[in-house]
């Protein structure tokens, strides 16, 4: 049996690497993240989020399918095919809408980009942790990276690309209220996983 591969979405400080840590956890799955996950993937994550490397578009998501295929190709599918379930913070929709909807890029070409960066592997489950920009800029205290710095209206046409992904594949996609307490984010997303992929989460070692 091949192990589910779950995806973890939505904007910057939104609480989603809480949750995604917190669901891998409870049903044993193997944690990763994007950019990232690989040797080479955290290299090209520090380019990607430095704010003071110049980078044009087409070369962001060039390297963030980099970055995913690698991902894909050494952790992602030998876990899978193990029957491991894979959890992972970010994936593909992070690209369509960082990359398409918020950017200039054709959302269509940075798709098909991403589909041959995975050779055609798509989530079982997107779990979209929604927060109103006002509230997730709020939340956010590091030092802000190339992402971060953006304008607030980059910030909304990410929120918006995000649900309207969702809105246009509701079988694979789940949309979570996340701007209420860690409990109650908590407690819809344990219903979303269990609903829709019908794992327990009781059987947690921790
Ligand atoms: P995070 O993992 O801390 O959320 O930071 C990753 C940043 O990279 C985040 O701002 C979104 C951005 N990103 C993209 O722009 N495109 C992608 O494909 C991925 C995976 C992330």
């Amino acid at each position: 049996m091949t192990g589910l591969l779950i995806a973890f979405e939505g904007g910057d400080a939104s609480g989603k690497t809480t949750q995604a840590r917190r669901i891998s956890d409870l049903i044993g799955a193997f944690f990763t993240r994007e950019p990232g996950g690989t040797e080479v993937g955290e290299s090209l994550r520090d380019l990607l989020l430095d704010a003071q490397t110049p980078l044009a578009f087409r070369t962001e998501a060039l390297l963030m399918a980099a970055s995913r295929a690698q991902l894909v190709e050494e952790v992602i599918r030998p876990n899978l095919e193990n029957g491991i379930h894979v959890v992972s913070d970010r994936f593909l929709a992070s690209s369509l809408v960082y990359q398409g909807y918020a950017t200039s890029l054709p959302v269509n070409d940075v798709r098909e980009l991403s589909i041959f960066a995975t050779n055609g592997l798509l989530p079982d489950l997107t779990v979209l942790i929604d927060v109103p920009v006002e509230l997730s800029m709020q939340r956010r205290t590091d030092m802000p990276d190339r992402f971060e710095s953006e304008t607030t209206e980059f910030h909304e046409k990410v929120r918006r690309g995000y649900l309207a992904l969702a809105e246009s594949d509701l079988e694979k996609w789940v949309v979570i209220d996340g701007s209420g307490s860690l409990e109650q984010v908590s407690s819809l997303v344990d219903q979303a996983i269990t609903g829709h992929l019908g794992l327990s989460l009781t059987s947690s070692s921790s």
